[in-house]
């Protein structure tokens, strides 16, 4: 609130939001390739204080920097999802009058942890909340993938959203998405716990690779003759003799949506050791067949990798940069932290210890319903 009068000059009264950031455990890549996803939504996130437009004007300030439009539209500042959450609310029906909003993210952008995602989220709690709507978790799903796909342009999958809304306190998401059905997996450890270290390589996911990662994959869907990641098996890749290319593609993305099947069942029956060995697995697929990780994540997934305790590790979200995650037992954190951080090179790194939390649905069920 503080932050609003500050930029802005003290009015009215705000509304507050939170919206998680997201982990993945096993399962990246692989949404939009209709594949399964195991996530949990994180402790660290986006925090926004919002009140209504005096003037027309729409107004967003975040760590010092500040914006003031007349037109919502994507202009490439730092308005675009903030603004774009209104849009696309709009689409849903709710009647969203100019607005000025404060952000404070303890979430690092352009991480792989899923900060777009949380910005705009926490802006559709704050305006539903400063308007007296309410939305089921689907639509506000749909309402945030409408705003970073189809406003701010970003073409990316639906596991973001659907891990920032619909994650289940205290545990993971099974995400399929194929028809979007999730199932809650609880965390079951005590003593395990998943440690975080950011590279400081930025990462981008309205870039050409990711772009072009999905193009491969959608290509190597095509010419299998399948809509889903999960429908694709070994022989049908060696029988099709795909180019070498889309063979890789086609080889991460069924390969990774079995391993979050069998992540999630390694959690139920409460294996770490199994759950690590897939991470691990699950990295090695992104590295060697998907080609989106880097040096700097290589070198912090071997040095967690060397650390006794830890079960395993991966890199999280589109890759191109960003973050490593461990499992690893919680006495064991920081050592895995120190070696993560030595190991990525040079890059200026952040690290933390990840506790799953609970998505919007639940941190803000006043104004997002489960339905
Ligand atoms: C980004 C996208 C997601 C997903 C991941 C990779 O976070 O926003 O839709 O594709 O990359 O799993």
């Amino acid at each position: 609130m503080r932050a609003l009068d500050d930029a802005f000059g003290s009015r009215e009264e705000a509304v507050t939001a939170f919206a998680p950031g997201r982990s993945t455990l096993v399962g990246e890549h692989v949404d939009y390739a209709a594949g399964m996803v195991l996530c949990i939504a994180i402790d660290l996130g986006v925090a926004v204080a919002l009140r209504l437009s005096p003037d027309g004007m729409y107004r967003a300030v975040s760590a010092g920097q500040r914006v003031a439009r007349v037109n919502p539209a994507p202009a490439g500042d730092l308005g675009d999802r903030v603004f774009a959450a209104g849009l696309a609310l709009r689409r849903y029906g709710v009647d969203v009058p100019p607005y000025e909003v404060a952000l404070a993210a303890d979430v690092p952008a352009g991480a792989g942890l899923a900060s777009s995602a949380a910005v705009i989220c926490a802006v559709i709690a704050a305006v539903l909340r400063i308007v007296g709507g309410r939305l089921g978790a689907h639509d506000v799903v749909s309402a945030a993938l409408t705003a970073e796909r189809d406003i701010v342009g970003v073409p990316c999958g639906s596991l973001d959203q659907h891990a920032v809304v619909e994650s289940p306190e205290g545990g993971a998401l099974l995400l399929d998405c194929r028809n979007d059905s999730w199932t809650a997996v609880p965390w079951p450890w005590r003593d395990v716990v998943l440690c975080a270290c950011n590279t400081g390589e930025q990462h981008d996911v309205g870039g050409a690779e990711y772009r072009s990662r999905r193009a491969q994959t959608e290509l190597a869907l095509r010419e299998l003759g399948v809509t889903s990641a999960q429908e694709i098996t070994a022989e049908m890749i060696e029988a099709a003799g795909l180019p070498v290319v889309e063979g890789r593609r086609a080889r991460h993305v069924a390969s990774e949506t079995a391993r979050a099947v069998q992540a999630a069942r390694a959690m139920r029956e409460g294996d770490a050791h199994h759950l690590g060995r897939l991470m691990t697995e699950s990295h090695r697929s992104l590295r060697d067949d998907h080609e989106v990780s880097t040096q700097a994540l290589d070198a912090a997934v071997a040095a967690a990798l060397r650390v006794p305790g830890c079960h395993g590790a991966r890199m999280v979200g589109a890759g191109f940069g960003g973050t490593v995650v461990a499992l690893v037992e919680s006495d064991s954190a920081s050592e895995c932290a120190a070696a993560m951080s030595g190991g990525a090179g040079g890059h200026a790194c952040s690290s933390w210890v990840l506790r799953p939390c609970a998505g919007l649905m639940h941190l803000a069920s006043d104004v997002v319903t489960s339905g």
